[in-house]
């Protein structure tokens, strides 16, 4: 599918903020730096700020920024957000702009969402004199673990002044340039992780009836933890349980001590919250009990579903058919098990978070996210802008009537 944009949809100001833009983000993708380290990255957003003279606080959740932009007429806080940090990945890519980094790269795109952020910020502080309202904008460190946002709303960043809404995208290699996936209701999955070990008694492979085999057991508890998905989810729901390691033994006539397992929960109705560590420890306990081995079980559940609600979606996907030429631009099958902590900020406002198609085959710019060779098409800066922009003046003119 190619979608194409109205040219006439960016305006001619950001039009001409595109190359200051590709100049931040490029500039943050030669220097990436992992969750809660991104102080480069911060002293960047700061220097910008300060430059423009933008109120603004760092340091909040170790590297994160906020920043206020109050309009010259009252009315509700919107508030926009971007993640910043990078990954553990070397980067493969041949491009000027490439990591300087060993080790590191902005392999997701946070660094485009950063530019997008301050492009905006920058805009609608040229334009403060015509805003029916105030924008904060929050530069979020840690996204891709262990996680920023939550420790941001903590220290107060939805508070004074407080928040009425909050918006923010990702830029998404999944979707062609042009086209935007915005969805109602849950987006992303939430992320829980489990590890379990399982404790037997060790033996000699020829003399197994002297021995609790960790093995056997383990083995019956990868399969019936198959079962949790299969039976005793409705069907008409959707979630995943993968053990992604298992892990016993050296040799192959040794029945070893412990066997080690470990994996993933995904899903996205929030209504599940507590049934997976719940039921995955009732089979766990069950199967050990049966053949009398004991287990330690660990979960953790670190990002709750990513879920947009259903008046500030209307709102975006109005702005978003507002920037599309091509109806079929707008992707409503955007879901992915992929997981996101601006689900932490969406449980505390109203909010929709959506997908910015940044992906351009012909110049080869489609390979997915947190690849080595992930790169995108940058004219989705100044897109972004464009459409956070006209979020804001959506928001400041009718979004009370969209937040009920
Ligand atoms: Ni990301």
């Amino acid at each position: 599918m190619q979608v194409s944009l109205s040219s006439q949809t960016i305006r001619p100001e950001i039009q001409a903020l595109q190359a200051e833009l590709v100049q931040w983000r490029r500039q943050l993708h030669q220097y990436p730096e992992l969750g809660f380290q991104e102080q480069q990255t911060a002293a960047l957003i700061c220097d910008r700020l300060n430059a423009w003279k933008i109120e603004h606080q760092a340091g909040i959740a170790k590297t994160g920024v906020v920043a206020v932009i109050p309009g010259a007429h009252p009315g509700p806080v919107l508030a926009i957000r971007a993640d910043m940090d990078a990954l553990p990945i070397q980067e493969m890519n041949q491009v000027p702009y490439c990591s300087q980094r060993d080790g590191l790269m902005h392999a997701c795109g946070h660094d485009g969402h950063t530019a997008i952020a301050l492009g905006t910020a920058r805009y609608l502080h040229q334009h403060r004199q015509d805003l029916h309202g105030t924008v904060k904008i929050i530069f979020q460190p840690a996204e891709e673990g262990p996680g920023g946002a939550k420790p941001m709303i903590e220290a107060g960043v939805l508070k004074n002044p407080d928040v009425d809404a909050i918006i923010g995208l990702h830029i998404w290699n999944n979707l062609p340039l042009g086209a935007m996936g915005v969805r109602s209701g849950p987006l992303m999955a939430a992320v829980e992780l489990f590890d379990c070990v399982i404790h037997g008694r060790g033996g000699h492979g020829a003399i197994p009836q002297q021995t609790v085999d960790p093995i056997v057991v383990g083995a019956n508890v990868v399969s019936a933890l198959q079962t949790i998905v299969s039976r005793n989810l409705d069907p008409i729901t959707s979630g995943v349980v993968t053990v992604g390691k298992f892990q016993a033994g050296d040799a192959p006539n040794v029945i070893p001590d412990v066997a080690k397992l470990g994996g993933t929960v995904r899903y996205f109705d929030p209504a599940l919250d507590g049934f997976f560590p719940q039921r995955l420890e009732d089979l766990i306990a069950g199967i050990c009990q049966s053949y009398g081995a004991t287990y330690n079980f660990d979960y953790q559940q670190l990002y709750p579903a990513t879920v947009n609600h259903p008046g500030m979606t209307d709102l975006v996907r109005s702005v978003v058919e507002s920037v599309i030429e091509t109806p079929q631009g707008v992707v409503p099958e955007c879901q992915t098990m992929g997981g996101e902590d601006m689900s932490f900020f969406l449980q505390q406002v109203p909010g929709c978070y959506f997908f910015l198609g940044a992906a351009n085959a012909e110049l080869g710019l489609n390979y997915p996210h947190h690849h080595p060779r992930f790169d995108f098409d940058e004219t989705v800066l100044g897109t972004g802008v464009e459409l956070f922009v006209r979020c804001v003046d959506k928001f400041f003119k009718e979004g009370l009537t969209y937040i009920g």
